[in-house]
């Protein structure tokens, strides 16, 4: 049951305002022994002539509902208290009937690109990608669950000059087994090197150059190396994505967009929008701005460019009613400029573009940064953590079944977790042994919750008892505080899509774990009294929740750990 809205209801029969006008007045008082909503009613002593403390009297005394244990005028408010016990029952009842859909909503509707994780191929994936990955996985199973259609994009950076000289340090130091082997590192490693060398010897970037503008012109060589390289580079961040259950629907990177840019530059053209400076074709972002650069004064197209064509074809090809970029703070202006020349090719729908940027990973509280060979290796990190998960199950849990599926569901989902729980533009220091911890603010602490839960549900099941599905009455103060937060899940959902924010989630369920281990340690659950199915059923409440509020995030919820 939606409480505020029944404070609405009650109000709208006293004053003579609209619905909305009245959902928007009340307020949460900062003091819960106030009350849990207030409606202030100095907007009505103009019309009323009268002060607003007599008007909440007057309100006050008119009402009366069974969900609230009272409704009382405070100064100039009227303050309503939720009945404990009502709000108890009705959530559990809400939770229990609709399962896993508890929370479902319809915020809106219609296709939501979501251009996630794009790392650069023939490279490591960097934390940054990581981040990228996990944060536009998670928006786009809470844009789902509120109505919208995600259509989650890897746009790969698989073009530019930097593949021009990975041509040429491939043809000078490459070996084809190595790549086969290990494509990634091997790559890499010619990469490191081309530009260790092209420090003593200019020479070697001429080279480069020459190998891009074969790659352009579409020589036979060229293109097959191009080819080959960003194949097993797929297949290598693949194995990644596969750890961490995410899946894309579309990898339609910068190379797909190469033919589909001077049309762009014709159509800037066109509307007049183009003109030259120093020898580049550019933009104009208005007064104090530095002008958008589309064409290079050497005549080649940039970043902007592609991301321009790669927009106006996703709107052909997906109608969008919104499309999201989830890319780092670092990448802010580019996004600003995107959006400003769309608009001002008179594209509306330019502003119903969203840049995501989220902060840095840093390690030791250093930057990490893949040209200086300062990198950290994904995979290794995601294995590091998934054997420090397996000791602490083999200390903890020795006899537990299927370990290593559980090993893989907490290591992965700590790290996960890790990175979803702080507001995405924090910076923040990756320390491993931290985020796997068991206990503190961490993934494996909610899915340990979670666990909890389940296993006294098994034990109940053994002693013949269920959930009660008609008795939901507690009165317990412990009680209260974890249906309270089962009463908030939906609205946390809404305001997760609306900010496109995780972090809103991850926060309500380490809350959430919190107020039910309280209720685990002052209560005891399994004692056969006539309140033990009302129990139950709280407890299965909440390890309903905690599971969606986990799966929103792409975190696994093992049953036993
Ligand atoms: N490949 C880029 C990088 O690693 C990120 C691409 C972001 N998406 C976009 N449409 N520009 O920095």
């Amino acid at each position: 049951m939606d409480f505020k809205h029944e404070v609405v209801e009650l109000i709208k029969t006293q004053v003579d305002l609209p619905e909305d006008k009245i959902d928007a007045l009340i307020e949460r008082p900062k003091n819960a022994k106030m009350g849990d909503y207030a409606f202030p009613c100095f907007v009505l002593a103009k019309t009323l002539h009268k002060n607003p403390a007599e008007i909440a009297k007057e309100i006050a005394e008119k009402l009366s509902s069974d969900n609230f244990a009272s409704i009382q005028a405070v100064g100039p408010y009227v303050n309503f208290s939720i009945n404990h016990e009502k709000l108890v029952s009705s959530t559990l009842k809400d939770v229990l009937s609709e399962g896993e859909h508890y929370g479902d909503q319809e915020l809106g509707h219609g296709n939501v690109p979501i251009d996630m994780s794009s790392p650069n191929i023939a490279k490591p994936m960097s934390m940054g990608h990581l981040r990228s990955t996990v944060i536009g996985n998670s928006i786009a199973k809470t844009m789902q669950k509120v109505g919208y259609t995600p259509i989650k994009i890897n746009y790969l950076g698989d073009y530019g000059t930097q593949f021009g000289k990975l041509i040429a340090a491939y043809k000078h130091w490459g070996n084809e087994e190595d790549v086969k082997k290990d494509p990634i590192m091997s790559l890499f490693k010619y990469y490191v090197k081309f530009h260790e060398e092209a420090e003593k010897d200019p020479e070697l970037d001429d080279e480069g150059r020459a190998w891009f503008k074969k790659l352009e012109d579409g020589d036979p060589e060229a293109t097959k190396l191009w080819t080959w390289f960003r194949e097993v580079s797929l297949k290598d961040f693949n194995r990644i994505y596969k750890e961490l259950g995410v899946t894309f629907d579309s990898y339609n990177g910068e190379a797909f967009f190469n033919d589909k840019m001077q049309p762009v530059i014709d159509e800037l053209k066109e509307k007049g929008l183009l003109h030259e400076s120093r020898g580049a074709q550019v933009v104009d972002m208005g007064e104090d701005e530095n002008p958008a650069i589309i064409v290079k004064s050497d005549g080649t197209s940039i970043y902007l460019t592609r991301d321009l064509a790669a927009a106006e074809w996703r709107m052909k090809e997906y109608d969008f009613t919104k499309m999201i970029y989830v890319v780092g703070n670092e990448q802010a202006q580019h996004f600003v400029e995107l959006k400003t020349v769309l608009k001002k090719m008179g594209y509306d729908w330019a502003d119903e573009i969203y840049h995501v940027p989220f902060g840095l990973i840093t390690q030791g509280g250093k930057k990490l940064s893949t040209r200086k060979g300062n990198v950290v290796f994904l995979d290794q990190v995601l294995k590091d953590a998934v054997s420090l998960a397996k000791k602490q199950i083999e200390e903890k849990n020795p006899d537990l079944a299927d370990q290593d599926q559980v090993a893989h569901d907490v290591g992965v989902g700590a790290v996960i977790f890790h990175d979803l729980k702080n507001d995405r533009l924090d910076n923040f220091d990756f320390d491993l042994e931290e985020v796997v911890r068991f206990e503190g603010d961490t993934g494996p602490y909610v899915q340990y919750t979670n666990a909890r839960a389940q296993s006294v549900l098994r034990k109940a099941a053994a002693m013949g008892k269920e959930p009660s599905k008609t008795d939901f009455a507690l009165d317990d103060e412990w009680a209260f505080a974890v249906a309270k937060d089962l009463a908030d899940f939906p609205r946390i959902i809404a305001r997760s899509a609306d900010k496109f924010e995780p972090s809103v989630i991850a926060k309500f369920s380490l809350d959430l774990a919190k107020k039910f281990n309280k209720y685990y340690a002052n209560v005891k659950i399994l004692t056969d009294d006539e309140k033990i199915g009302a129990r139950l059923a709280l407890v299965k409440a909440t390890s309903i929740v905690l599971t969606e509020a986990l799966r929103l995030l792409g975190v696994n919820a093992p049953k036993e750990m």
